[in-house]
């Protein structure tokens, strides 16, 4: 079975609900011919209409970059939810227009070209150096939250564009990602193990990652968090691969939750998952250079993201140390709007409800050559996150309902 994934992170519910009679046929016929494979040609058409999917972008608006820049604290305000269905640009419910709402955020495409440039010649850094400031440019910038989600032409991009070809001249955090975008993901349908239902085989063709530094963070576990395989156990740990974070995580057991009354047991990261190395040394394998370790609660991603220096980390530093919270003022970190969860049918596996949410980050630092950037510090600076929620439609909740009444 191979399938596109349907989102931002290992997403909910898009292309699951073709399970729910997919799997009640498979345990009404346990022992016969029947695979999962069959039954989910047979409710094929349950494809649609999926069940909707909403994103929310939140920005960190940056107040007083001049300040920061001159060595201060500093100070964001949260902006936002700008609303979006799926992943089409086509607004439905907003806050404020992201078209005309003017968003002070860090210079994203300048601040990478920076931290390629340290590995350069100082004669290329001072070329750099005086191309931006002929342009007025510097590692703050202020666009439209438009521009910054669905992507401008940026100068200094275009300038680099004209010696290598190959650079794209458009920046944007959502850029040429208005369809699915995960990679390609193969599956196992559970034939032989129902425990192997909807399980990574591979991904864009790889059965494991090489870019961390361990084998065991290298492995690429479990589901993509939209399907699961029946008979969920309160103990059990899940894994899913998340493809914003470049690796699988688990998830564990919270609580009994009840949603559109179908019970659900609710799964979420625990602390461990992004815990630091050093309290948990299972996670050195995520520390690329082998030792170069962040605190607890971040990611660095530059292994996938290209070489660019991007952290991810739950929305405000949730769950993380308090020197990456206090860095920056404005952040205010709790669980009901920032954890990550996932609410499931025990008996199915099917997810009736989620919400995933993840925030991107870029370390800033001094560059040589650059006056600009002297005060920074090696600082994790948060600039958006998103929120991303789905829960079972109406008519599935209907159907799904009346099979568990009927079969349990
Ligand atoms: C972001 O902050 C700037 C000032 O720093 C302000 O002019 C702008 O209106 C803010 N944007 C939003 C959407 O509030
Ligand atoms: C955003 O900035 C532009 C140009 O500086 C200005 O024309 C526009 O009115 C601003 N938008 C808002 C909502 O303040
Ligand atoms: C994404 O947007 C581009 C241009 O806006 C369009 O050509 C392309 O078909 C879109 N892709 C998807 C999958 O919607
Ligand atoms: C990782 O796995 C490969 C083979 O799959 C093995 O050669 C290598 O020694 C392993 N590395 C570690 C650190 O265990
Ligand atoms: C993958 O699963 C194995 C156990 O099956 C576990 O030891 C390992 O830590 C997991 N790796 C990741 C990155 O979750």
């Amino acid at each position: 079975m191979t399938r596109r994934s349907c989102a931002i992170y290992a997403t909910g519910i898009v292309c699951t609900h073709l399970l729910i009679v997919g799997i009640a046929l498979v345990s009404y016929n346990q022992g016969t011919e029947l695979t999962l494979t069959e039954a989910s040609r047979v409710f094929e058409s349950w494809k649609n209409p999926p069940p909707p999917v909403y994103m929310e972008f939140y920005f960190f608006n940056v107040t007083n970059p001049d300040e920061f820049l001159a060595g201060g604290k500093a100070v964001v305000s949260q902006i936002g939810p700008y609303t979006y269905r799926e992943y089409r640009p086509r607004k439905i419910v907003v806050q404020g227009d992201p078209m005309v709402d003017n968003l002070t955020t860090v210079n994203i495409p300048a601040v990478m070209v920076l931290s390629k440039l340290n590995s350069y010649s100082f004669f290329l850094r001072t070329f750099v150096s005086m191309y931006m400031n002929s342009l007025k440019m510097g590692i703050f910038m202020t666009r439209t939250v438009q521009e910054v989600l669905w992507g401008f032409k940026d100068p200094l991009l275009t300038k680099l564009h004209s010696i290598k070809p190959e650079v794209d001249e458009h920046f944007g955090l959502m850029w040429k990602k208005n369809g699915t975008h995960e990679g390609e993901f193969v599956f196992l349908t559970g034939e032989q193990n129902y425990m192997d239902y909807g399980r990574i085989d591979t991904w864009n063709g790889l059965s494991q990652m090489s870019w961390w530094s361990s084998n065991q963070s290298n492995m690429i576990n479990g589901t993509d968090g939209s399907v699961f395989h029946p008979l969920l156990s309160r103990k059990e740990l899940l894994y899913i691969f998340a493809a914003d974070f470049c690796r699988s995580i688990h998830l564990g057991y919270v609580e009994d939750v009840e949603v559109k009354g179908i019970p659900a047991y609710r799964f979420a990261p625990p602390y461990d998952v992004l815990q630091s190395s050093t309290e948990n040394p299972t996670n050195a394998g995520f520390c690329v250079p082998a030792g170069d370790c962040l605190g607890t609660g971040v990611l660095k991603v530059s292994v996938c993201r290209g070489g660019a220096p991007i952290v991810m980390s739950f929305p405000h530093f949730y769950q993380a140390d308090k020197k990456y919270i206090n860095a920056v003022k404005g952040l205010n970190p709790n669980k009901d709007e920032h954890e990550t969860y996932l609410d499931l049918n025990p008996t199915t596996g099917v997810p009736i409800r989620s919400c995933k949410r993840a925030q991107l980050n870029i370390i800033l630092n001094k560059v040589q050559g650059f006056p600009k950037t002297k005060h920074l510090n090696e600082i994790i600076f948060p600039i958006m996150y998103v929120n991303e929620m789905a829960t079972i439609d109406d008519s599935s909740a209907a159907q799904m309902r009346s099979f568990l009444g009927i079969w349990f």
